[in-house]
């Protein structure tokens, strides 16, 4: 999959997946990022740059959104790009029309620009490599596969207040199985070079052989959190759920779920993400979700600069 993000010079074409890519590549994406935050004010503001003026990127979302679909429309427009959301509900779909009629009839409107949600596996890969050569295709997730973007915010967010990964070690808890973020976010972390990256989930919402992707595997969220700098929280995705595999949400929460005790037993300056969004008393605790740790709202922030960086390399002249 890696060649097909890069260019024959090893510039970012299309972004799929951290997996595969550089750290030097990754670093590039933090560091582009930085560069449309200005601090200087009382509250992070983005600077808008006219990078993709003149270029009309399209929002394929095929699955429902708040965070991801917005972030990039508002990365798109402050780099000056016209942006088309696809109502896919009263789009052509409906009338069974395939994903890549739909593609080709898209480039037919000469834009230059897709962020693909999907959820089949592989959609954005399939696009990436059935569309025009001038056209650019991220990844906005697909299926349980990839969320790049949502892993490089997070990285963003872990840099800014922690400053070097090197030394740290990050908790993923809670659906492992189901999550394209704990994928995307595993395989950043390492490459970026975490100490550890820890996993912590029942048995029934790990995958199989996790521990190829190199991490850690805990049970147990009590013995789990010992040591831990971030806590990255995640939500059941039942919507990806086919059997049963959990006996009951609050046996769930007594067991994962993340309480103000609970991240006690973290470093006392641990700070606490989760993506979003989050189910309040499933996974994790309002008085955690809101709690002086909890840093989910500074991510969603920040991926309006990261969506920027993504779009700035693999879009503009
Ligand atoms: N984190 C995330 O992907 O959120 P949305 O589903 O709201 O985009």
């Amino acid at each position: 999959m890696t060649n097909l993000q890069l260019t024959a010079e090893n510039k970012l074409k299309h972004f799929l997946t951290p997996e595969g890519l550089s750290a030097g590549l990754l670093t590039q994406i933090l560091d582009k990022a930085e560069t449309f935050l200005d601090y200087s004010g009382a509250q992070a503001k983005i600077k808008s740059v006219p990078l993709l003026k003149d270029k009309t990127v399209v929002n394929l979302f095929f699955e429902n959104s708040t965070r991801t679909r917005t972030t990039f429309e508002l990365a798109a427009k402050h780099l000056g790009a016209e942006v088309v959301n696809m109502n896919i509900a009263t789009s052509a779909t409906s009338k069974g029309e395939s994903l890549l009629d739909t593609i080709r009839n898209l480039e037919a409107m000469f834009v230059d620009g897709f962020v693909v949600r999907h959820a089949v596996s592989g959609a954005a890969h399939f696009i990436a490599q059935q569309t025009a050569p001038h056209i650019s295709v991220i990844n906005a997730g697909d299926g349980q596969h990839a969320h790049p973007t949502q892993a490089m915010l997070d990285m963003f967010t872990i840099r800014k207040l922690k400053k070097d990964f090197s030394g740290l070690r990050v908790a993923i808890i809670g659906d492992i199985l189901h999550s394209r973020v704990a994928r995307s976010e595993i395989h950043a972390l390492n490459i970026l070079g975490a100490k550890e990256v820890r996993v912590i989930a029942p048995k029934t919402l790990l995958p199989a052989e996790i521990e190829s992707l190199g991490v850690t595997v805990s049970h147990d969220l009590n013995e789990g959190l010992q040591d831990i700098d971030v806590v990255i929280m995640l939500r059941l995705q039942k919507e990806r759920m086919t059997s049963a595999l959990l006996p009951s949400e609050s046996e769930y929460f007594n067991c994962f779920g993340l309480t103000e005790e609970k991240l006690k037993l973290a470093k006392p300056d641990a700070i606490v993400m989760h993506p979003g969004p989050i189910n309040r008393g499933v996974e994790i605790d309002s008085k955690v979700a809101d709690g002086k740790q909890s840093v989910i709202l500074q991510q969603v922030s920040n991926g309006v600069a990261v969506r920027m960086a993504v779009m700035a390399m693999t879009m503009a002249d």
